[in-house]
């Protein structure tokens, strides 16, 4: 098991996280004790970081302590392993709109002191005002509107010199375009507002018709 990331390790061609809840599961995923540390393994298949990770993504700002905000969050999946990697000193601020996925991210949340779930619309910011500035937002709303939405919350609550991690589905913003095409419209749009692209890694064979890129506020 080698440490890639902060936090992040890799086995051949499996990733892992160390579990901040011993013994509790939140996805069914497997978990394995090496030298009295329990680790989760991490499902590329279910989330689109672990999947720009093993596809080659080089950075990864994410650290014991960052402050997320997270859009889209559900029923924490990938907040969960972001969860074990910044530890009981960072925080993450879960919006979600739907109360079933809500429902299902309580238990998760309960048990991790550091996710606060709050149930919102990320389209409207203003909504959840009070939440901190925070170091990173990732997004992954699959709406047709989610750069406008990251755009509108980073003017808001992200620091500058932060970071934008952004899944980009290409069917939810136009099925009548290549996925190419999606991806360039989009990233323009996130130039425009001013964000350098640090990286843009496609998701397959994981996650297909996906793209993962990462941003800088300058
Ligand atoms: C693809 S799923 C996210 C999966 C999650 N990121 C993971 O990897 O564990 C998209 C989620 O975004 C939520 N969502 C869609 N539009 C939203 C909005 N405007 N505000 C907040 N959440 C939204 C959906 O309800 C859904 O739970």
């Amino acid at each position: 098991m080698k440490e890639i990331f902060n936090g992040i390790f890799r086995s051949e061609k499996k990733l892992y996280t160390k579990n901040l809840v011993p013994g509790a599961r939140v996805y069914g995923e497997k978990l394995v004790n090496l030298a009295g540390t329990e680790y989760r393994e991490w499902d590329p298949r279910r989330s689109k970081l672990a999947a720009a990770i093993l596809n080659g993504l080089k950075n990864v700002p994410i650290k014991s302590g960052s402050l997320i905000l997270y859009l889209g969050i559900s029923a924490g999946t990938t907040a969960s392993h972001i969860s074990d990697i910044i530890g009981k000193d960072g925080l993450i601020y879960g919006i979600e709109i739907s109360e079933r996925m809500m429902r299902e991210l309580m238990p998760v949340a309960e048990k991790r002191s550091n996710i606060v779930p709050i149930l919102s619309d990320a389209r409207k910011p203003e909504e959840y005002f009070w939440i901190e500035k925070v170091d990173l937002i990732y997004v992954d709303v699959a709406d047709p509107q989610e750069m406008e939405i990251f755009i509108r919350n980073a003017e808001k609550f992200l620091k500058s010199g932060g970071f934008g991690m952004i899944a980009i589905k290409s069917q939810s913003i136009d099925v009548t375009k290549s996925p190419e095409v999606v991806y360039k419209q989009e990233t323009t749009k996130l130039k425009r507002a001013g964000f350098t692209i640090l990286e843009q890694i496609e998701l397959s064979p994981y996650q297909g018709g996906h793209a993962f890129v990462l941003v800088e506020k300058c």
